[in-house]
């Protein structure tokens, strides 16, 4: 369990992240949710330390980051894995030695070790015969799929993607979204994930934070999305006519 209290985040004097209050639940799919500039990605990055927040406490398990001493850090650091905006893999290395190169940063493990638990988080995200491509080789859900490989492969307790399946056609979106999703309840992680997509928030939110301007402008499950009527919320949300049909149709029933 992640608990965020009261965090605040400026750049330049600029607050942009204006006193931010939740929890991020186990085992659990939660979802970050905004438009462009809401400050989506400055709260995972401020999550995962790349950003220090002036005010408020980050809160892993019982540990507040800002009190840990640098190696509490480190450690804490390798107990999270990460999905960035983009795939992020590194162009000029193979599948397989992307996914291990975290084990290779990170663990004093051999090359057969190695080799093994590669084979099997890219099993586990059903590529198994990529091994020895290179990333621009590969379609862009398969990338994601790397990404998502490499950031399991140090078996974290806590996981941050952001827009996973950005790019992604939406029935490859779909298929990454349950992927996440199933490994989240199968390893039992902590998975934070930001995204614009309303496909994800009504296949895996299940646990979804609404961030407008900077602040936290409503909280809640996919259930109880149908049923607020929290303007903001609305207005962001139903602003398709697909998904104002699909309220519709679940608020009759
Ligand atoms: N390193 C930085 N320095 C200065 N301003 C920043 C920095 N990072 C983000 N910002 C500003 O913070 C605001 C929120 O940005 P952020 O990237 O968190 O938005 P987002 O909700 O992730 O948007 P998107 O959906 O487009 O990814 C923006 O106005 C952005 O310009
Ligand atoms: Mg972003």
């Amino acid at each position: 369990m992640i608990e965020v209290k009261n965090v605040e985040k400026s750049f330049n004097g600029n607050k942009i992240l204006k006193g931010i209050s939740t929890v991020f639940e186990t085992g659990k799919t939660n979802l970050i949710i905004g438009q462009s500039g809401s400050g989506k990605t400055v709260l995972l990055k401020s999550l995962l330390g790349i950003h220090t927040p002036e005010t408020g406490q980050i809160c892993f398990d019982g540990r507040v980051y800002s009190d840990l001493e640098a190696d509490e850090k480190r450690e804490l650091r390798t107990e999270i894995g990460m999905v960035f905006q983009g795939s992020a893999l590194f162009d000029s290395m193979t599948v397989a030695e992307n996914v291990a190169f975290p084990l290779r940063m990170f663990t004093k493990d051999n090359t057969a070790k190695i080799k093994e638990r590669v084979d099997f988080v890219l099993d586990r995200v059903a590529l198994v015969k990529a091994h020895n491509k290179l990333p621009s080789e590969i379609s862009g859900g398969m990338q994601k799929r790397v990404a998502i490989a490499r950031a399991i492969v140090n078996n974290p307790k806590y996981l941050f993607c952001d827009e996973p399946n950005s790019g992604l056609d939406p029935n490859t979106a779909i298929l990454i979204d349950n992927l996440i999703k199933e490994i989240t309840e199968e390893y039992n992680i902590t998975t934070v994930i930001n995204t614009h997509d309303m496909n994800s928030v009504m296949e895996i939110g299940e646990k979804i934070l609404f961030l407008k301007d900077g602040l936290k402008a409503w909280e809640g499950t996919k259930e109880e999305i149908f049923r607020t009527d929290n303007e903001a919320v609305v207005a962001f949300v139903y602003s398709s006519n697909l998904f104002k049909k699909v309220r519709e149709a679940y608020l009759k029933e």
